[in-house]
């Protein structure tokens, strides 16, 4: 099987805002720990991703939420974690030393409940070996900050704008689908200095136990991932491929990626990169497989490099936007 490009390049081997990715698989923030959550599974590399996004990460450390936390629902999974994290200043000087950054590159994920907030981890972040920084404002989990920043454009511009100014790392906005105009708040993001987004975080949901008739979940509301988002979140990516295309801004597409054939579709889509996160709790190996899925592919099809997928989507000639039913 052919892995090298005619220009020698590996297939699949992606430039991702100038960092060199080997696949263009992410692991995804809080589904990895920090890094190191599955490196004692036999059979697991970090190499075999091209990324790895560390736990959200505050000024200060967070205990998170009352139990439960996690609920498994049809085809998906609630969680409702709440940034459980021991601080941006442990992170930097304990946990960023331990990490290999020779097996893939590393990846913050910025969180506060102010845009000061947001702003001071990042600044740390970038005093430091990390090699970029996804700004988490659409966490559906913390009362003040996420989800409340990242479904108001202007304050979501203001979050990116107020990081921009601390970093020159590459910044990925981590944008919400619990909002109305998501190519519009990417368009407000890039103008404010995102290099490139990542597209979706979970979608708000509820699920009762009917016997004592009390949400499931400890903060009653969770986050949904898994198979069950989707198609939520290839539309969000084609939306926002829409208004990053002309402007040469990657995105990392996510949202319930199980397959080789799933993470293909992300690409069609507009994304560059695809992110693995609720398939990892049952299928830690699960990256190795998909790259061999997607070399297989790009042989079927007849194309040399993974690249060429991206945004390769072709309309059906008449969609019925608002026509659904
Ligand atoms: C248990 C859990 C914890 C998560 N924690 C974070 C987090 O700290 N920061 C963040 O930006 N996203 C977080 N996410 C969202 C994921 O990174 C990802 O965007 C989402 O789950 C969709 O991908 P998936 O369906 O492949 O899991 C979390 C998801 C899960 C399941």
């Amino acid at each position: 099987m052919t892995l090298l490009t005619d220009t020698g390049q590996h297939q699949l081997e992606v430039d991702f805002c100038g960092l060199p990715f080997a696949t263009p698989l992410v692991l995804l923030s809080g589904c990895v720990g920090f890094g190191e959550e599955y490196t004692r599974v036999s059979g697991f590399s970090n190499r075999d991703a091209g990324a790895v996004c560390l736990k959200g990460t505050t000024l200060e450390p967070r205990l998170g939420n009352p139990p439960h936390r996690l609920a498994e629902t049809p085809m998906g999974m609630l969680n409702a974690i709440g940034l459980q994290n021991p601080g941006v200043d442990h992170v930097v000087n304990a946990i960023l030393p331990s990490l290999d950054f020779t097996e893939t590159r590393f990846i913050a994920n910025v969180s506060g409940s102010t845009v000061e907030e947001y702003a001071e981890v990042t600044r740390r972040f970038d005093d430091s070996p990390i090699d970029a920084i996804e700004i988490n404002i659409s966490c559906p989990n913390v009362r003040e900050g996420g989800v409340a920043f990242g479904n108001d454009p202007n304050m979501s511009a203001r979050v990116v704008a107020a990081c921009r100014r601390v970093t020159r790392k590459p910044l990925i906005t981590k944008l919400s689908p619990n909002q109305t105009d998501i190519a519009e708040n990417a368009r407000r993001c890039i103008e404010a200095g995102s290099d490139a987004f990542a597209v979706i975080n979970t979608l708000m949901g509820m699920t009762i136990d009917i016997n004592t008739r009390k949400p499931v979940i400890g903060n009653n509301q969770g986050g949904l991932s898994g198979p069950a988002i989707k198609p939520v979140a290839v539309l969000k990516v084609h939306q926002v491929y829409q208004v990053c295309k002309s402007h040469g801004i990657p995105i990392i597409g996510q949202g319930g990626v199980t397959s080789p054939e799933d993470a293909i579709e992300f690409l069609v889509a507009g994304a560059s990169a695809v992110g693995i996160g609720t398939a990892l709790f049952y299928d830690p190996l699960i990256c190795s497989k998909i790259n061999d899925g997607l070399i297989a592919y790009l042989q079927r099809h007849g194309f040399q490099h993974v690249s060429q997928l991206t945004g390769s989507l072709s309309l059906n000639p008449a969609p019925g936007a608002c026509c659904t039913g």
